[in-house]
Protein backbone atom coordinates (compact mmCIF):
# COMPACT_ATOMS: atom_id res chain seq x y z
CA UNK A 1 0.00 0.00 0.00
CA UNK A 2 1.29 3.45 -0.64
CA UNK A 3 0.39 6.31 1.68
CA UNK A 4 1.03 9.63 1.40
CA UNK A 5 0.14 13.24 3.36
CA UNK A 6 -0.82 16.16 1.12
CA UNK A 7 -1.02 19.40 2.54
CA UNK A 8 -4.40 19.99 1.19
CA UNK A 9 -8.07 21.21 1.22
CA UNK A 10 -9.44 17.29 1.32
CA UNK A 11 -12.82 18.61 0.29
CA UNK A 12 -11.83 19.78 -3.25
CA UNK A 13 -9.81 16.58 -3.22
CA UNK A 14 -11.22 13.73 -5.62
CA UNK A 15 -11.39 10.55 -4.05
CA UNK A 16 -14.25 7.57 -3.47
CA UNK A 17 -13.94 8.04 -0.15
CA UNK A 18 -12.66 9.98 2.64
CA UNK A 19 -12.96 8.91 6.26
CA UNK A 20 -13.72 11.49 9.47
CA UNK A 21 -13.79 10.58 13.06
CA UNK A 22 -16.94 11.28 15.14
CA UNK A 23 -15.60 11.08 19.03
CA UNK A 24 -18.32 10.29 21.33
CA UNK A 25 -20.69 12.76 22.88
CA UNK A 26 -20.29 15.19 19.49
CA UNK A 27 -23.77 17.10 19.45
CA UNK A 28 -22.72 19.93 17.41
CA UNK A 29 -19.87 18.79 14.65
CA UNK A 30 -17.02 21.24 15.10
CA UNK A 31 -13.66 22.01 13.53
CA UNK A 32 -13.05 19.78 9.92
CA UNK A 33 -16.71 17.70 11.18
CA UNK A 34 -18.41 21.03 11.24
CA UNK A 35 -16.68 21.86 7.36
CA UNK A 36 -17.87 18.21 6.04
CA UNK A 37 -21.50 19.20 7.77
CA UNK A 38 -21.86 22.21 5.77
CA UNK A 39 -20.50 20.74 2.76
CA UNK A 40 -23.18 18.17 3.10
CA UNK A 41 -25.74 20.62 3.65
CA UNK A 42 -26.38 19.79 7.33
CA UNK A 43 -25.98 16.10 6.79
CA UNK A 44 -23.94 15.10 9.64
CA UNK A 45 -25.86 17.08 12.07
CA UNK A 46 -29.18 15.36 11.45
CA UNK A 47 -27.45 11.95 11.73
CA UNK A 48 -26.25 13.12 14.86
CA UNK A 49 -29.97 14.29 16.10
CA UNK A 50 -31.50 10.99 14.19
CA UNK A 51 -29.01 8.99 17.10
CA UNK A 52 -27.68 6.87 13.62
CA UNK A 53 -24.33 7.38 14.87
CA UNK A 54 -22.85 8.18 18.64
CA UNK A 55 -19.33 7.79 18.19
CA UNK A 56 -18.60 4.39 19.64
CA UNK A 57 -15.56 3.42 18.37
CA UNK A 58 -15.48 1.86 14.62
CA UNK A 59 -19.21 2.26 14.45
CA UNK A 60 -20.06 3.48 11.19
CA UNK A 61 -21.68 5.66 8.59
CA UNK A 62 -21.43 6.31 4.83
CA UNK A 63 -22.85 9.46 3.29
CA UNK A 64 -22.32 10.53 -0.61
CA UNK A 65 -20.93 14.12 -1.15
CA UNK A 66 -21.88 16.24 -3.51
CA UNK A 67 -20.64 16.74 -6.94
CA UNK A 68 -16.31 17.48 -6.94
CA UNK A 69 -14.33 16.11 -4.23
CA UNK A 70 -14.60 13.68 -2.30
CA UNK A 71 -17.04 10.65 -3.39
CA UNK A 72 -18.34 9.37 -0.30
CA UNK A 73 -17.80 10.51 3.39
CA UNK A 74 -17.31 8.03 6.14
CA UNK A 75 -17.85 8.88 9.49
CA UNK A 76 -16.49 6.72 12.04
CA UNK A 77 -16.57 6.84 15.53
CA UNK A 78 -13.83 7.45 17.52
CA UNK A 79 -14.72 6.45 20.96
CA UNK A 80 -14.31 8.72 24.13
CA UNK A 81 -12.06 11.39 23.40
CA UNK A 82 -9.89 11.07 26.27
CA UNK A 83 -8.84 7.41 24.98
CA UNK A 84 -7.48 8.93 21.99
CA UNK A 85 -4.07 7.46 21.73
CA UNK A 86 -2.46 6.00 18.99
CA UNK A 87 -3.76 2.93 19.14
CA UNK A 88 -6.99 4.28 18.95
CA UNK A 89 -5.68 6.16 15.61
CA UNK A 90 -4.41 2.59 14.22
CA UNK A 91 -7.89 0.89 14.81
CA UNK A 92 -9.78 3.60 12.77
CA UNK A 93 -7.51 3.28 9.94
CA UNK A 94 -7.44 -0.48 10.24
CA UNK A 95 -11.45 -0.06 10.25
CA UNK A 96 -11.82 2.70 7.51
CA UNK A 97 -9.45 -0.12 5.00
CA UNK A 98 -12.07 -2.77 5.56
CA UNK A 99 -15.12 -0.59 4.61
CA UNK A 100 -13.22 0.23 1.42
CA UNK A 101 -12.72 -3.70 0.94
CA UNK A 102 -16.63 -3.74 1.39
CA UNK A 103 -17.42 -1.07 -0.91
CA UNK A 104 -14.45 -2.31 -3.53
CA UNK A 105 -12.60 0.69 -3.35
CA UNK A 106 -8.71 0.39 -3.68
CA UNK A 107 -7.97 4.38 -3.22
CA UNK A 108 -9.09 6.02 0.02
CA UNK A 109 -8.20 9.04 2.20
CA UNK A 110 -8.80 10.13 5.94
CA UNK A 111 -8.10 13.11 7.53
CA UNK A 112 -6.64 12.87 10.91
CA UNK A 113 -7.61 14.85 14.14
CA UNK A 114 -6.17 13.48 17.39
CA UNK A 115 -7.57 16.45 19.35
CA UNK A 116 -3.93 17.18 20.30
CA UNK A 117 -3.73 13.93 22.48
CA UNK A 118 -1.40 12.63 19.84
CA UNK A 119 1.79 14.51 18.68
CA UNK A 120 1.65 14.84 15.14
CA UNK A 121 4.78 12.15 14.03
CA UNK A 122 3.07 9.39 16.00
CA UNK A 123 -0.17 10.17 14.40
CA UNK A 124 1.12 9.96 10.89
CA UNK A 125 3.06 6.93 12.04
CA UNK A 126 0.03 5.38 13.44
CA UNK A 127 -2.33 6.16 10.90
CA UNK A 128 -0.04 4.66 8.10
CA UNK A 129 0.59 1.41 10.49
CA UNK A 130 -3.19 0.95 11.02
CA UNK A 131 -3.72 1.33 7.17
CA UNK A 132 -0.99 -0.48 5.38
CA UNK A 133 -1.54 -3.43 8.29
CA UNK A 134 -4.96 -4.04 7.21
CA UNK A 135 -4.22 -3.81 3.85
CA UNK A 136 -2.13 -6.88 3.47
CA UNK A 137 -3.57 -10.48 2.84
CA UNK A 138 -2.19 -13.51 1.65
CA UNK A 139 -2.66 -14.26 -1.51
CA UNK A 140 0.47 -16.40 -2.89
CA UNK A 141 -1.55 -20.21 -3.18
CA UNK A 142 -5.02 -19.05 -3.83
CA UNK A 143 -5.76 -19.29 -7.69
CA UNK A 144 -8.02 -16.66 -9.37
CA UNK A 145 -11.60 -17.83 -8.86
CA UNK A 146 -14.79 -17.10 -10.72
CA UNK A 147 -14.97 -13.78 -9.10
CA UNK A 148 -11.58 -12.45 -9.79
CA UNK A 149 -9.06 -11.53 -7.14
CA UNK A 150 -10.80 -9.01 -3.92
CA UNK A 151 -10.04 -5.57 -4.28
CA UNK A 152 -7.12 -4.54 -2.01
CA UNK A 153 -6.92 -0.85 -1.16
CA UNK A 154 -3.51 0.20 -2.77
CA UNK A 155 -3.77 3.82 -1.78
CA UNK A 156 -3.93 6.14 0.97
CA UNK A 157 -4.01 10.09 0.96
CA UNK A 158 -3.89 11.42 4.27
CA UNK A 159 -4.86 14.97 5.33
CA UNK A 160 -4.82 16.91 8.70
CA UNK A 161 -3.85 20.18 10.72
CA UNK A 162 -0.63 20.78 12.47
CA UNK A 163 2.87 20.53 11.39
CA UNK A 164 2.71 18.62 8.51
CA UNK A 165 6.31 17.63 7.77
CA UNK A 166 5.99 15.85 11.24
CA UNK A 167 3.33 14.08 9.74
CA UNK A 168 4.81 13.63 6.81
CA UNK A 169 8.05 12.42 8.54
CA UNK A 170 5.88 9.95 11.22
CA UNK A 171 3.49 8.58 7.69
CA UNK A 172 7.23 7.53 6.42
CA UNK A 173 8.52 5.76 9.60
CA UNK A 174 4.94 4.05 10.22
CA UNK A 175 4.53 2.92 6.09
CA UNK A 176 8.49 0.88 6.65
CA UNK A 177 6.95 -0.50 10.18
CA UNK A 178 4.01 -1.91 8.90
CA UNK A 179 5.78 -3.27 5.64
CA UNK A 180 8.03 -4.78 7.95
CA UNK A 181 5.30 -6.35 9.78
CA UNK A 182 3.34 -7.50 6.38
CA UNK A 183 6.50 -9.76 5.68
CA UNK A 184 6.52 -11.47 8.89
CA UNK A 185 3.10 -12.27 8.45
CA UNK A 186 3.58 -13.14 5.06
CA UNK A 187 6.18 -15.88 6.06
CA UNK A 188 4.17 -16.58 8.96
CA UNK A 189 1.22 -17.90 6.20
CA UNK A 190 3.85 -19.65 4.48
CA UNK A 191 3.20 -23.04 5.16
CA UNK A 192 5.92 -25.74 6.47
CA UNK A 193 6.27 -27.20 2.98
CA UNK A 194 7.24 -23.80 1.83
CA UNK A 195 8.94 -22.12 4.88
CA UNK A 196 11.39 -24.71 5.63
CA UNK A 197 14.40 -23.46 7.44
CA UNK A 198 16.36 -22.80 4.12
CA UNK A 199 13.58 -20.96 3.14
CA UNK A 200 13.53 -18.64 5.92
CA UNK A 201 17.76 -18.31 5.30
CA UNK A 202 16.99 -17.45 1.72
CA UNK A 203 14.24 -14.87 2.35
CA UNK A 204 16.70 -13.36 4.92
CA UNK A 205 18.95 -13.16 2.63
CA UNK A 206 17.08 -11.57 -0.13
CA UNK A 207 15.86 -8.96 2.51
CA UNK A 208 18.98 -8.45 3.58
CA UNK A 209 20.68 -7.69 0.57
CA UNK A 210 17.19 -5.10 -0.18
CA UNK A 211 17.30 -3.31 2.77
CA UNK A 212 21.44 -3.26 3.92
CA UNK A 213 22.05 -5.66 6.32
CA UNK A 214 24.79 -8.38 6.03
CA UNK A 215 23.06 -11.98 6.36
CA UNK A 216 25.52 -15.21 7.29
CA UNK A 217 23.70 -18.75 7.02
CA UNK A 218 24.99 -21.60 9.32
CA UNK A 219 24.30 -25.29 7.82
CA UNK A 220 24.53 -28.35 9.72
CA UNK A 221 27.87 -29.54 8.71
CA UNK A 222 28.94 -25.92 10.24
CA UNK A 223 26.70 -25.92 13.23
CA UNK A 224 28.31 -29.56 14.22
CA UNK A 225 32.01 -27.52 14.42
CA UNK A 226 30.32 -25.06 16.74
CA UNK A 227 28.86 -27.51 19.20
CA UNK A 228 25.46 -26.21 18.56
CA UNK A 229 24.30 -29.82 19.45
CA UNK A 230 20.45 -28.87 20.74
CA UNK A 231 19.27 -27.30 17.56
CA UNK A 232 20.72 -30.38 16.04
CA UNK A 233 19.35 -32.86 18.23
CA UNK A 234 15.67 -30.85 17.78
CA UNK A 235 16.16 -30.92 13.87
CA UNK A 236 17.72 -34.96 13.74
CA UNK A 237 13.85 -36.18 13.14
CA UNK A 238 13.41 -34.54 10.13
CA UNK A 239 14.72 -34.46 6.60
CA UNK A 240 14.70 -30.87 6.21
CA UNK A 241 18.44 -29.96 7.00
CA UNK A 242 18.08 -27.15 9.89
CA UNK A 243 19.64 -23.33 9.62
CA UNK A 244 21.00 -20.68 12.38
CA UNK A 245 20.55 -17.44 10.27
CA UNK A 246 22.85 -14.46 11.19
CA UNK A 247 21.85 -10.90 10.47
CA UNK A 248 24.25 -7.90 11.36
CA UNK A 249 23.30 -4.38 11.11
CA UNK A 250 25.81 -2.46 11.95
CA UNK A 251 24.23 1.54 12.00
CA UNK A 252 26.01 2.07 15.30
CA UNK A 253 29.44 3.41 16.06
CA UNK A 254 32.22 1.05 14.77
CA UNK A 255 33.04 -1.66 18.23
CA UNK A 256 29.59 -0.73 20.01
CA UNK A 257 28.51 -4.01 21.52
CA UNK A 258 25.42 -4.71 19.32
CA UNK A 259 21.64 -5.38 20.43
CA UNK A 260 21.05 -8.62 19.61
CA UNK A 261 17.58 -10.37 19.06
CA UNK A 262 17.03 -13.84 18.67
CA UNK A 263 13.35 -15.35 17.42
CA UNK A 264 12.24 -18.90 17.38
CA UNK A 265 11.82 -20.26 13.87
CA UNK A 266 10.60 -23.69 14.27
CA UNK A 267 8.97 -23.97 10.69
CA UNK A 268 6.91 -27.01 11.76
CA UNK A 269 6.10 -28.25 15.28
CA UNK A 270 4.71 -31.82 15.73
CA UNK A 271 6.21 -32.28 18.80
CA UNK A 272 8.48 -34.31 17.86
CA UNK A 273 8.26 -38.21 19.72
CA UNK A 274 5.87 -36.37 22.21
CA UNK A 275 3.70 -36.35 19.45
CA UNK A 276 0.81 -32.99 20.05
CA UNK A 277 -3.16 -33.92 19.41
CA UNK A 278 -4.05 -33.82 15.65
CA UNK A 279 -6.53 -30.73 16.26
CA UNK A 280 -5.34 -27.60 15.23
CA UNK A 281 -1.40 -29.05 14.68
CA UNK A 282 -1.67 -27.29 11.39
CA UNK A 283 -0.97 -24.13 13.22
CA UNK A 284 1.76 -24.98 14.23
CA UNK A 285 3.52 -23.42 10.97
CA UNK A 286 3.55 -20.26 12.51
CA UNK A 287 5.82 -21.79 15.05
CA UNK A 288 8.49 -19.70 13.55
CA UNK A 289 6.82 -16.47 14.08
CA UNK A 290 9.42 -15.31 16.47
CA UNK A 291 11.97 -15.91 13.57
CA UNK A 292 9.95 -14.02 11.37
CA UNK A 293 9.52 -10.89 13.34
CA UNK A 294 13.44 -10.46 14.45
CA UNK A 295 14.11 -10.85 10.29
CA UNK A 296 11.17 -8.29 9.71
CA UNK A 297 13.21 -5.94 12.32
CA UNK A 298 16.29 -5.94 10.80
CA UNK A 299 14.27 -4.64 7.50
CA UNK A 300 13.11 -2.14 9.51
CA UNK A 301 16.08 -1.06 11.48
CA UNK A 302 18.11 -1.01 8.25
CA UNK A 303 15.48 0.96 6.58
CA UNK A 304 14.89 3.48 9.48
CA UNK A 305 18.86 3.52 8.92
CA UNK A 306 18.56 3.47 13.06
CA UNK A 307 21.75 4.49 14.77
CA UNK A 308 22.60 1.10 16.64
CA UNK A 309 24.47 -1.88 16.03
CA UNK A 310 22.15 -4.69 15.98
CA UNK A 311 22.67 -8.47 15.15
CA UNK A 312 19.69 -10.94 14.57
CA UNK A 313 19.83 -15.07 15.44
CA UNK A 314 17.37 -17.18 13.98
CA UNK A 315 18.07 -20.98 14.46
CA UNK A 316 15.58 -22.83 12.45
CA UNK A 317 14.31 -26.43 12.56
CA UNK A 318 11.66 -28.43 11.97
CA UNK A 319 10.47 -30.68 15.05
CA UNK A 320 9.05 -33.83 13.76
CA UNK A 321 8.69 -37.44 14.81
CA UNK A 322 10.54 -40.34 12.93
CA UNK A 323 13.16 -43.14 13.54
CA UNK A 324 16.24 -40.44 13.70
CA UNK A 325 14.09 -37.87 16.58
CA UNK A 326 15.63 -37.16 19.56
CA UNK A 327 13.78 -39.25 22.29
CA UNK A 328 12.06 -38.83 25.89
CA UNK A 329 15.35 -39.23 28.19
CA UNK A 330 17.88 -38.64 26.02
CA UNK A 331 20.84 -36.06 27.08
CA UNK A 332 22.30 -33.52 24.89
CA UNK A 333 25.26 -31.14 25.28
CA UNK A 334 24.74 -27.65 24.35
CA UNK A 335 26.96 -25.00 22.70
CA UNK A 336 26.93 -23.24 26.64
CA UNK A 337 28.80 -26.54 27.62
CA UNK A 338 25.54 -27.28 29.95
CA UNK A 339 23.79 -30.82 29.26
CA UNK A 340 20.45 -31.11 28.86
CA UNK A 341 17.85 -33.86 29.81
CA UNK A 342 15.15 -34.00 27.40
CA UNK A 343 12.10 -34.91 28.84
CA UNK A 344 9.52 -33.69 26.60
CA UNK A 345 10.62 -33.73 22.76
CA UNK A 346 7.81 -31.11 22.82
CA UNK A 347 9.42 -28.46 24.48
CA UNK A 348 11.80 -28.17 21.56
CA UNK A 349 11.84 -24.37 21.18
CA UNK A 350 13.97 -23.45 24.21
CA UNK A 351 16.69 -25.79 23.34
CA UNK A 352 16.80 -24.66 20.02
CA UNK A 353 16.94 -21.45 21.82
CA UNK A 354 19.50 -22.42 24.01
CA UNK A 355 22.42 -22.55 21.37
CA UNK A 356 21.52 -19.30 19.56
CA UNK A 357 21.21 -17.49 22.69
CA UNK A 358 24.52 -18.86 24.17
CA UNK A 359 26.36 -17.77 21.05
CA UNK A 360 24.41 -14.03 20.74
CA UNK A 361 26.43 -14.29 24.88
CA UNK A 362 29.42 -14.57 23.32
CA UNK A 363 28.70 -11.28 21.14
CA UNK A 364 29.03 -9.44 24.10
CA UNK A 365 25.91 -7.66 23.61
CA UNK A 366 24.62 -4.51 25.20
CA UNK A 367 21.26 -6.43 25.85
CA UNK A 368 19.82 -9.13 24.39
CA UNK A 369 16.08 -9.85 23.68
CA UNK A 370 14.60 -13.79 22.20
CA UNK A 371 10.73 -13.82 21.26
CA UNK A 372 9.46 -17.30 20.29
CA UNK A 373 5.99 -18.82 20.36
CA UNK A 374 7.18 -20.66 23.42
CA UNK A 375 4.51 -22.26 26.01
CA UNK A 376 0.57 -22.61 25.61
CA UNK A 377 0.63 -21.79 29.37
CA UNK A 378 0.90 -18.11 28.15
CA UNK A 379 -2.34 -17.83 26.72
CA UNK A 380 -3.56 -19.37 29.92
CA UNK A 381 -2.04 -16.26 31.94
CA UNK A 382 -2.29 -13.66 29.71
CA UNK A 383 -4.83 -14.63 26.64
CA UNK A 384 -4.52 -12.98 23.33
CA UNK A 385 -3.76 -9.53 24.57
CA UNK A 386 -0.42 -9.02 25.98
CA UNK A 387 2.53 -10.99 25.60
CA UNK A 388 4.73 -12.57 28.72
CA UNK A 389 8.21 -10.86 29.28
CA UNK A 390 10.66 -12.19 32.12
CA UNK A 391 14.03 -11.35 31.76
CA UNK A 392 17.31 -11.09 33.90
CA UNK A 393 17.99 -7.87 33.69
CA UNK A 394 14.62 -5.48 34.99
CA UNK A 395 15.65 -2.09 32.80
CA UNK A 396 15.50 -4.14 29.91
CA UNK A 397 11.86 -5.70 30.81
CA UNK A 398 10.99 -2.23 32.10
CA UNK A 399 12.12 -0.61 28.17
CA UNK A 400 9.97 -3.89 26.58
CA UNK A 401 6.90 -2.76 28.25
CA UNK A 402 7.38 1.16 27.38
CA UNK A 403 7.82 0.31 23.86
CA UNK A 404 5.06 -2.46 23.72
CA UNK A 405 2.78 0.22 25.67
CA UNK A 406 4.05 2.70 22.45
CA UNK A 407 3.88 0.55 19.64
CA UNK A 408 0.51 -1.32 20.34
CA UNK A 409 2.10 -4.73 20.88
CA UNK A 410 1.90 -4.92 24.68
CA UNK A 411 4.01 -7.22 26.82
CA UNK A 412 3.26 -7.90 31.02
CA UNK A 413 6.11 -9.33 33.56
CA UNK A 414 5.43 -12.01 35.21
CA UNK A 415 8.45 -12.94 37.96
CA UNK A 416 11.37 -15.13 37.15
CA UNK A 417 12.86 -15.67 40.99
CA UNK A 418 15.11 -18.39 41.76
CA UNK A 419 12.57 -20.49 43.10
CA UNK A 420 11.25 -21.39 40.05
CA UNK A 421 14.39 -23.28 38.86
CA UNK A 422 14.52 -25.88 41.19
CA UNK A 423 11.54 -27.31 39.13
CA UNK A 424 13.87 -27.96 36.11
CA UNK A 425 16.34 -29.95 38.34
CA UNK A 426 17.49 -33.50 36.45
CA UNK A 427 18.86 -36.65 37.35
CA UNK A 428 21.06 -36.99 35.33
CA UNK A 429 21.78 -34.38 33.37
CA UNK A 430 22.60 -30.49 34.48
CA UNK A 431 19.05 -28.95 33.27
CA UNK A 432 15.68 -30.84 32.37
CA UNK A 433 13.67 -29.30 29.56
CA UNK A 434 10.67 -29.12 31.05
CA UNK A 435 9.23 -28.18 34.75
CA UNK A 436 6.03 -29.74 35.14
CA UNK A 437 2.69 -28.41 34.35
CA UNK A 438 3.08 -25.17 37.52
CA UNK A 439 3.85 -21.79 36.09
CA UNK A 440 5.04 -23.50 32.53
CA UNK A 441 5.93 -20.02 30.54
CA UNK A 442 8.30 -19.11 33.65
CA UNK A 443 9.85 -22.39 33.79
CA UNK A 444 10.70 -21.82 29.85
CA UNK A 445 12.46 -18.30 30.60
CA UNK A 446 14.14 -19.78 33.27
CA UNK A 447 15.49 -22.55 31.49
CA UNK A 448 16.40 -20.09 28.74
CA UNK A 449 17.95 -18.06 31.32
CA UNK A 450 20.85 -20.97 31.66
CA UNK A 451 22.25 -20.19 28.55
CA UNK A 452 22.68 -16.17 28.62
CA UNK A 453 25.43 -16.03 30.85
CA UNK A 454 25.57 -12.61 32.18
CA UNK A 455 24.46 -10.46 29.20
CA UNK A 456 21.60 -8.26 29.89
CA UNK A 457 18.55 -10.65 28.57
CA UNK A 458 15.08 -10.75 28.44
CA UNK A 459 12.62 -12.62 26.82
CA UNK A 460 8.97 -12.59 25.15
CA UNK A 461 6.33 -15.34 25.03
CA UNK A 462 4.76 -14.70 22.04
CA UNK A 463 2.72 -17.92 21.56
CA UNK A 464 -0.50 -15.23 22.57
CA UNK A 465 -0.05 -13.04 20.37
CA UNK A 466 1.50 -13.73 17.06
CA UNK A 467 -1.42 -15.13 15.70
CA UNK A 468 -4.55 -16.17 16.16
CA UNK A 469 -7.50 -18.05 15.26
CA UNK A 470 -9.66 -14.94 14.71
CA UNK A 471 -8.45 -11.38 14.05
CA UNK A 472 -9.99 -9.09 17.13
CA UNK A 473 -8.61 -5.97 15.77
CA UNK A 474 -9.05 -4.29 12.68
CA UNK A 475 -6.24 -4.07 10.92
CA UNK A 476 -5.70 -7.87 11.64
CA UNK A 477 -6.64 -10.57 9.76
CA UNK A 478 -7.11 -14.08 10.74
CA UNK A 479 -3.49 -15.96 10.92
CA UNK A 480 0.01 -14.19 11.67
CA UNK A 481 0.05 -11.06 12.95
CA UNK A 482 3.54 -10.27 12.53
CA UNK A 483 3.86 -9.32 16.09
CA UNK A 484 6.36 -8.23 17.84
CA UNK A 485 7.64 -6.94 14.86
CA UNK A 486 7.22 -3.30 15.90
CA UNK A 487 7.50 -3.76 19.61
CA UNK A 488 11.43 -5.07 19.06
CA UNK A 489 12.08 -2.14 16.36
CA UNK A 490 10.72 0.26 18.85
CA UNK A 491 12.72 -1.07 21.74
CA UNK A 492 16.11 -0.58 19.09
CA UNK A 493 14.68 3.11 18.49
CA UNK A 494 14.29 3.54 22.35
CA UNK A 495 17.71 2.00 23.27
CA UNK A 496 19.25 3.83 19.68
CA UNK A 497 18.30 7.31 20.46
CA UNK A 498 18.97 7.37 24.07
CA UNK A 499 22.60 8.55 22.99
N1 LIG B 1 5.27 -24.22 20.00
C1 LIG B 1 4.79 -24.73 21.21
C2 LIG B 1 4.06 -23.68 22.06
C3 LIG B 1 2.77 -23.13 21.51
C4 LIG B 1 1.55 -23.64 21.90
C5 LIG B 1 2.78 -22.05 20.65
C6 LIG B 1 0.38 -23.10 21.41
C7 LIG B 1 1.62 -21.50 20.16
C8 LIG B 1 0.41 -22.03 20.55
C9 LIG B 1 5.94 -25.27 22.05
O1 LIG B 1 6.99 -25.83 21.32
C10 LIG B 1 5.37 -26.34 22.91
O2 LIG B 1 5.00 -27.36 22.38
N2 LIG B 1 5.32 -26.09 24.21
C11 LIG B 1 4.80 -27.01 25.13
C12 LIG B 1 5.77 -27.11 26.29
C13 LIG B 1 5.49 -28.26 27.21
C14 LIG B 1 5.80 -29.58 26.53
C15 LIG B 1 6.32 -28.10 28.45
C16 LIG B 1 3.45 -26.50 25.62
O3 LIG B 1 3.30 -25.29 25.81
O4 LIG B 1 2.55 -27.31 25.77
MN1 LIG C 1 6.68 -27.89 20.90
ZN1 LIG D 1 7.26 -25.16 19.43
Amino acid sequence: MQVRYLDADPLTHETPLLAVAVPRGTVEPAGFLGRVDEHLGGAVTRVLAGGDLRGKMEERIVLYGPEGGPERFLLIGSGEPEKMDAEVVRRLLGRTVRVAEELHLDRIAAWLDAAGTVDEGLLGQAAAEGAALAAWSFRELKTVGEDGPPTLVERLDLFGEGDGEAIERGVEVGAVLAEAENLARTLQARPGNVATPSHLAAEAERVGAEAGFEVTVFDEARMGEEGMNAILTVSSGSDEDARLIIMRYTGGREGDPPLVLVGKGLTFDAGGISLKPPSGMEEMKFDMSGGAAVIAALKAVAELGLRANVVGLVPSSENLPSGSAVKPGDVIHTLAGKTVEVVNTDAEGRLILADALAYGSRLKPAAMVDCATLTGAVIVGLGHHASGVMGTDDAVVDELRAAGERSGERCWPLPLWREYREQLESETADVKNVGGRPAGTITAASFLSEFVGDTPWAHLDVAGTAFGGEAKLSYQRKGGHGVPTRLLVEWIRSRAERR
